[in-house]
């Protein structure tokens, strides 16, 4: 048991409650926290954790999606139009995918880790990061993704994805975590869907899928026409979309732990269809700036528990979510700062946990897994401008325990 002490805590409860002079207790999991002068006489001889001046005990951060595997890219593919930067992942996914050898996903990983985020949806479309994702101390949702249009190529790519499914389960841990991901409503087919969602029920896992993220994925399963008629054309000889939104979101009724990535051009309904699916938003702005140029508006987001992730390498320049939380505060330019920082933390910790289902992470609170990180601030800071200093000011976390155990 410990007891480590800050100048402020962060409890990221329903609440927000922010407690200066903070101290939390605890083991693997949190026993108690509160004002240090307080509970400090209720423990004779424990061990007491200082930090610098100015720091701050918050839970860590949850990134519930990004894709490990595309983690070679910097300057290969193409921004600016979601056509343009569909095609250069189909031109250079091969060239990626192997420069990404584990040495360099083990990088990205340490880079994760040292930034403050304890638990990361990792989704994985070909299997080759489960190494990285088994070695490391990080908790990792790693989601199995099945992706495929093509009705001809469905028995190849369900045997192909059930493969990559038995390992990542033969390999389950309280930390590594099997889950599915279901691409996107335009390139998996309604079959798949089907038969990946009956094993999500069969073995309890969370299910994961990108969601009208473009206006030409919009437009291609509304009315098969749009930018994305000529990429099927040309790429895999079709000319009608496989499925319509309400569909695809018909098909999830009944999955426990449900997330959407995106939600860009999803309407009201669409968006309380979600609701009804008891799905969480996973909002990646840095990634919606780059690719398409719209994200889904704040006054979505607002009344809902939402998810803060990075996506991958492949539509961002970092994993980190201080640099998301950061970019984020300029994309939502209309929301009063101070309070929008609050909504970003939030996202970037409960709301990453809901969002993969777990109900033990995400906060200070009791009963929950000592998942728990100190950063540390330049200077005095304002109890009503912590949230937005921590987020202006950090790059890396000071202190990061992961199940009680320190890492850093
Ligand atoms: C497919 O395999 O059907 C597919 C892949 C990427 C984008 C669209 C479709
Ligand atoms: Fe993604």
């Amino acid at each position: 048991m410990k007891l480590l002490k800050a100048d402020w805590l962060i409890t990221c409860d329903e609440y927000f409650t922010i407690i200066e002079n903070g101290c939390v207790v605890f083991g693997t999991h949190i026993i108690e926290y509160g004002e240090f002068d307080d509970i400090v006489q209720k423990y004779s001889n424990i061990q007491i954790i200082q930090t610098a001046p100015n720091s701050i005990i918050l839970p860590g951060l949850i990134n519930p999606h990004v894709h490990l595997e595309f983690s070679a890219n910097k300057t290969t593919l193409k921004y600016g139009n979601f056509m343009t930067w569909l095609s250069s992942v189909i031109e250079s996914r091969a060239d990626l995918i192997e420069k990404a050898d584990s040495t360099l996903i083990d990088d990205e990983i340490k880079n994760i880790l040292f930034s403050g985020t304890t638990t990361l949806g990792a989704v994985s479309s070909y299997g080759f990061d489960i190494q990285s994702c088994l070695n490391t101390p990080l908790n990792i949702v790693y989601f199995s993704e099945i992706i495929g249009s093509n009705a001809g190529m469905i028995d190849a790519l369900f045997s192909d994805f059930q493969a990559r499914l038995s390992n990542a389960l033969n390999n389950k841990s309280e930390r590594f975590i099997p889950a599915i991901a279901i691409h996107s409503p335009y390139s998996v087919h309604p079959f798949l869907i089907r038969e990946t969602l009956k094993l999500a029920t069969q073995h309890n896992l969370s299910v994961t899928a990108h969601f009208l993220e473009s206006n030409e994925e919009k437009e291609w399963l509304e009315s098969s026409s749009g930018g994305m008629l000529d990429f099927f054309k040309n790429f895999l000889n079709q000319t009608q979309s496989i499925t319509k939104a309400e569909e695809f979101l018909n098909q999830f009724k009944g999955i426990e732990n449900l997330s959407f990535t995106h939600c860009c051009q999803a309407n009201q309904e669409e968006l309380e269809k979600i609701d009804q699916l008891g799905g969480t938003i996973i909002h990646c702005p840095v990634s919606n700036r780059f690719l398409t140029n719209t994200t889904i508006s704040f006054d979505d987001l607002r009344h809902r528990s939402f998810a803060l992730g990075t996506d991958g390498l492949s539509s961002n320049y970092s994993l980190s979510l201080w640099e998301e939380m950061k970019n984020a505060l300029f994309i939502h330019k209309n929301e009063n700062i101070t309070e929008l920082a609050t909504k970003l933390l939030k996202a970037s910790t409960r709301g990453g946990a809901k969002a993969l289902g777990m109900d033990k992470k995400g906060k200070i609170a009791k009963d929950f897994d000592a998942d728990i990180i100190t950063v540390t601030l330049p200077d005095i800071c304002d109890k009503n401008n912590v949230v937005l200093q921590m987020i202006l000011h950090t790059k890396k976390a000071t202190k990061v325990f992961i199940k009680g155990e320190k890492i850093v």
